[in-house]
C-alpha cells in the first residue's frame, strides 16, 4: 500500500511526464454541459485543466481545485496559453480536508479517483451541498480498472455503480431531480493503444427555490 500523502503521490505522478491527460475536455462533460447557460462552475480534481479551460471558453467562471501543485501550475499555464486565465480561479485543496467556499451553478467531478486515500463519497456529498438552487451536479467515474492496471499493486478500490453514487449522495428527497444515471463504454487511447473503458455518469439538478 502506497503511504505517500495525496499531494506527494499526485505531484510525483504529474512529474512523470510533461502531459499526462490529452488536454481535451472529457467527452461526457461536453455532452452534458453544452446545453446549459454558463454561470459559475466548480471543477473538482481539475488535473491539467482540460475541463476548466473548456468551460471557461464556453463562458463559465470556473473555480478549479486539485491537490497537486504541479498539476495546478501546469493547468494555469495552459489557461494563459488558451487566453482564459482571467476566468479561472485555481485553488489547491486536499478535498476531504478542505473545500472551496460558496455555491456554484455547476459542480463537476470528472474521474475523481485516486490510488491513495480519497474519501470520495464524503467529498461528493459536500459537492452536492455546493450546488446552487437550479444548479447541476455532474459526476463521471470509472467502473473498472483498465487491463493494464488491473493486476498491479492497487488497493481494493470499489467503483460504485450510478445507483450507488446516487444513494451515497444522500440527496434530500424532493429537492433534486436525477437527470442522468447510466453506465457506458468509452474509448481511451493509452500509449497509442485504443482501450475500451466502462464508466458511469450521474447528473442531478437541485430544484430551484
Ligand atoms: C484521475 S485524475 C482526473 C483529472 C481530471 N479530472 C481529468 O478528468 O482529466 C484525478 C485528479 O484528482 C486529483 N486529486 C486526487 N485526490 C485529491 C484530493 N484529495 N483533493 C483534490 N484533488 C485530488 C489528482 O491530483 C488528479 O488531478
Amino acid at each position: 500500500m502506497d503511504d505517500r500523502t495525496a499531494g506527494e503521490y499526485w505531484n510525483d505522478r504529474y512529474r512523470e511526464s510533461t502531459r499526462i491527460w490529452s488536454g481535451n475536455p472529457n467527452v461526457e462533460l461536453v455532452k452534458e454541459v453544452s446545453g446549459l447557460t454558463p454561470g459559475t462552475a466548480l471543477d473538482l480534481g481539475s488535473g491539467e485543466g482540460g475541463d476548466a479551460i473548456w468551460l471557461a471558453k464556453q463562458g463559465w467562471r470556473v473555480t478549479a481545485v486539485d491537490v497537486s501543485a504541479v498539476a495546478l501550475e501546469r493547468a494555469e499555464r495552459h489557461a494563459v496559453e488558451a487566453g482564459v486565465a482571467g476566468q479561472i480561479d485555481w485553488q489547491q485543496h486536499e478535498l476531504g480536508k478542505s473545500f472551496p467556499e460558496g455555491t456554484f451553478d455547476l459542480v463537476s467531478a470528472q474521474f475523481l479517483h485516486s490510488t491513495v486515500e480519497l474519501p470520495r463519497e464524503e467529498i461528493l456529498r459536500t459537492a452536492a451541498g455546493a450546488v446552487a438552487p437550479g444548479g447541476i451536479l455532474l459526476i463521471e467515474g470509472h467502473l473498472d480498472w483498465p487491463d493494464s492496471l488491473r493486476h498491479t499493486d492497487h488497493p481494493d478500490v470499489h467503483f460504485p455503480t450510478p445507483d450507488e453514487v446516487i444513494s451515497d449522495l444522500s440527496l434530500d428527497d424532493g429537492r433534486w431531480e436525477i437527470l442522468v444515471s447510466r453506465a457506458h463504454d468509452r474509448e481511451q487511447i493509452v500509449d497509442g493503444e485504443t482501450l475500451t473503458r466502462r464508466d458511469s455518469t450521474v447528473k442531478a439538478r437541485r430544484l430551484p427555490g
